[in-house]
């Protein structure tokens, strides 16, 4: 038998109204407990950003430069980070399963580099990414693409299958060698992917502009770097996204090409949860990567 609870006196606070949690990510506040709790665990609590890691590139590059070995290069990459986005395979084979950092896990995939890239399929079952204990799945989309409505149906069938389980779907914009990455294409794109149901969207930064983009569309967007740049002008990138309203960055080579990986990571997060100005950025990258290099 049960102990009965005896204590004698209890307080109800019943002069204080019951708290609604309040959802504070961009246009998040209707979904279910499970998704919305998946969705929270890659996002910094106090900035309400995230500081996402790209290490997908290999699913159709190969081992790309600054990737070929993930468990010697990244690994001490991923306790600054808020959030890894890689493939079920590097999952799998690299990381480590006692890790807290939350895994985006990359769901569409088939051609290489070699090929027509939008000729995508979805790559990876719900059920797996819920036996990887993922916290999102992300899905490649090319508006404007060959295979564009093949993609967009990628991405929806993943949706579908996101809010059985709750699970959110980050749809990226990938955009065509042909495509021009400005204002009124990525506009389109990543409003086209929030109005399908994507939870999360990925694109590129963009000038000028890019400010209606994030203002067009009605869930978070985080910026994908792109091509390596010099570190002062990827930091000024993730500085303008994040204060034109991008909830934060997904980076890959920007960060694991970057002369010191390790500080870069660092310096970005300076910029993207504490608004640090790119020149202030920079200054704190150099200095961390000169020590660093001397405590080699
Ligand atoms: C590329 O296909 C992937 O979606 C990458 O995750 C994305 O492009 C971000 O990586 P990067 O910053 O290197 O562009």
């Amino acid at each position: 038998m049960p102990e009965a609870d005896t204590q004698e006196t209890k307080d109800y606070y019943v002069d204080v109204p019951q708290r609604n949690p309040a959802v504070t990510l961009k246009g998040s506040g209707s979904y279910d407990w499970g998704m919305t709790h998946r969705l929270a665990r890659g996002w910094g609590l106090e900035s309400g950003k995230t500081v996402m890691l790209a290490i997908d590139h290999g699913y159709f590059m190969g081992p790309t430069a600054g990737l070929e070995r993930i468990d010697v290069n990244i690994m001490p990459l991923v306790p600054y980070v808020d959030a890894v986005f890689c493939t079920r395979g590097i999952l799998r084979s690299l990381f480590p399963a006692w890790s807290k950092t939350p895994v985006w896990l990359r769901a569409s995939g088939g051609p290489s580099i070699l090929k027509e890239l939008s000729d995508e399929e979805i790559a990876v079952d719900i059920e797996d990414a819920l036996r990887l204990d993922a916290c999102g799945v992300g899905v490649q989309v090319f508006v404007g693409g060959p295979f564009e409505t093949k993609t967009i149906n990628n991405m929806t069938k993943l949706i579908d299958a996101g809010y059985r389980y709750g699970v959110p779907v980050l749809g990226v914009t990938a955009v065509g060698r042909e495509l021009a990455r400005d204002a009124r294409y990525l506009g389109l794109a990543t409003r086209i992917l929030a109005e399908l149901g994507a939870q999360v969207v990925k694109t590129y930064y963009c000038e000028p502009d890019f400010e209606q983009v994030t203002a067009g569309c009605p869930v978070p967007i985080v910026m994908a770097g792109g091509k390596k740049l010099p570190e002062l002008d990827a930091l000024k990138m993730a500085y303008n996204a994040v204060q034109q309203g991008a909830a934060g960055v997904d980076m890959g080579r920007n960060i694991f090409q970057s002369e010191s990986p390790v500080a870069m990571i660092q310096a970005v997060r300076k910029t993207v949860h504490e608004a640090l100005k790119p020149e202030q950025a920079f200054e704190y990258y150099r200095d961390l990567a000169n020590e660093l290099a001397k405590a080699k």
